[in-house]
């Protein structure tokens, strides 16, 4: 696996058992994580050992702008195998894939048949892999434009005794809990899911010397790892702000850098009205427990806030609401709605707690 990459032994590991398991038949393997958690840098690590391997590699790295355009995803995963492998097919197979791969010769007005386009999919894998294991790669499924899903889902659902994995990112929050239908194809012996963790105080230090070439005292580390939530694009896009020696007053928020505000912005307009008012609960309270949240807002809101890594629970009540700068950032995106009242709320089971 290349050098570059820091930590990550555990995805790792999956990832090459995943390959390992290749010669005997199918499988898939799914890395899940929000935007920046390191999914990509795990994929793209196991597919570099594939192509080691001498396994062959179909890739494709699915984009939000394309996510509406028919086979835009096919034609990137069949590649230059259209050339070798199409002639081989059954007439019907060839020519819809020919349609839908917009290759010359193909009438562009004609609209594929998308069940002959998934048939002939099927056999173009089935043909790849007799002369070795085969590798379907998605990056950022969530974007994978829908007949190309389609057609994927087909082929993994006839894959048996073939030596083809499927190897997938995507972000959660997940719109479908299966959106390729890995598991139902392959079963609880052929599919993994894995969801890509963030990193600790140690591996984010061990990741700034790697990528920038300095770090910073334990406290400052701490306090970088909470805003971040261990993200490593976060963590990263904030120490590039702070710079390598950062004079910081004691107790001073970090400093947000734009690339994360607008992440944390998104990440915050996906989340559900209860888990908004959870954040808000956090941000309203100078020493927010998940007692204080969970009563200023409900334990649902609670539970999704935590579980979108904007809101750290640690131990048994205490909640993190990542560093200063964060809360203000969030109880500046949750306006309108029920923000006087759980903000109110808030205040009103704090100052409960305190005449306890
Ligand atoms: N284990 C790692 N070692 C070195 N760098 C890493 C590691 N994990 C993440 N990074 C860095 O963090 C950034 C985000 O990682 P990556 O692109 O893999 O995230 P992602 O989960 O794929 O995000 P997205 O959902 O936006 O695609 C990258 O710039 C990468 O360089
Ligand atoms: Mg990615």
């Amino acid at each position: 696996m290349p050098a570059s990459i820091v930590d990550r032994q555990q995805e790792l590991g999956l990832g090459r058992a995943f390959l390992d398991g290749l010669g005997e038949g199918p499988a898939a393997l799914l890395l899940e994580g929000e935007a920046g958690i390191g999914k990509t840098v795990v994929w793209r690590a196991t597919l570099v050992e594939a192509a080691r391997r001498g396994f062959r590699v179909l890739c494709c790295v699915a984009e939000q702008a394309e996510a509406r355009l028919s086979f835009v995803g096919l034609g990137d995963l069949v590649g230059e195998l259209a050339d070798e492998l199409l002639p081989a097919l059954p007439a019907p197979q060839g020519a819809a894939l020919e349609i839908a791969l917009m290759r010359s010769g193909s009438d562009p007005e004609r609209t594929p048949d998308p069940k002959a386009v998934a048939v002939g999919f099927r056999s173009l894998l089935v043909e790849a892999a007799r002369n070795g294991p085969v590798v379907v790669a998605v990056d950022d499924v969530q974007w994978l434009d829908a007949a190309t899903a389609r057609a994927l889902a087909f082929a993994a659902r006839r894959l048996d005794g073939q030596r083809v994995g499927l190897l997938a990112t995507v972000r959660v929050p997940l719109a479908s809990p299966d959106p390729l239908g890995l598991e139902r194809a392959l079963g609880a012996d052929g599919f993994v899911r894995t969801r890509v963790r963030p990193m600790g105080c140690g591996v984010l230090r061990a990741l700034f010397e790697r990528r920038l070439g300095y770090a910073y005292p334990r406290p400052t580390m701490r306090r970088v790892a909470q805003l971040s939530g261990g993200n490593p694009l976060f963590a990263l896009e904030i120490a590039r702000a702070l710079g390598p020696a950062p004079a910081l007053e004691p107790g001073a928020p970090l400093p947000v850098p734009d690339s994360l505000r607008e992440l944390v912005t998104g990440r915050i307009a996906a989340l559900s009205p209860q888990a908004r008012d959870a954040l808000l609960a956090a941000a309203a309270l100078s020493h927010p427990t998940a007692e204080l949240v969970e009563q200023a807002s409900s334990c649902d809101g609670l539970v999704a806030a935590e579980e979108s890594g904007l809101l750290g629970v640690d131990g048994a009540l205490a909640v993190a609401a990542r560093d200063d700068s964060l809360p203000r950032l969030i109880a500046g995106r949750c306006r309108g709605g029920r923000r006087p009242a759980v903000v109110a709320a808030a205040r009103r089971y704090r100052g409960r707690q305190r005449g306890k």
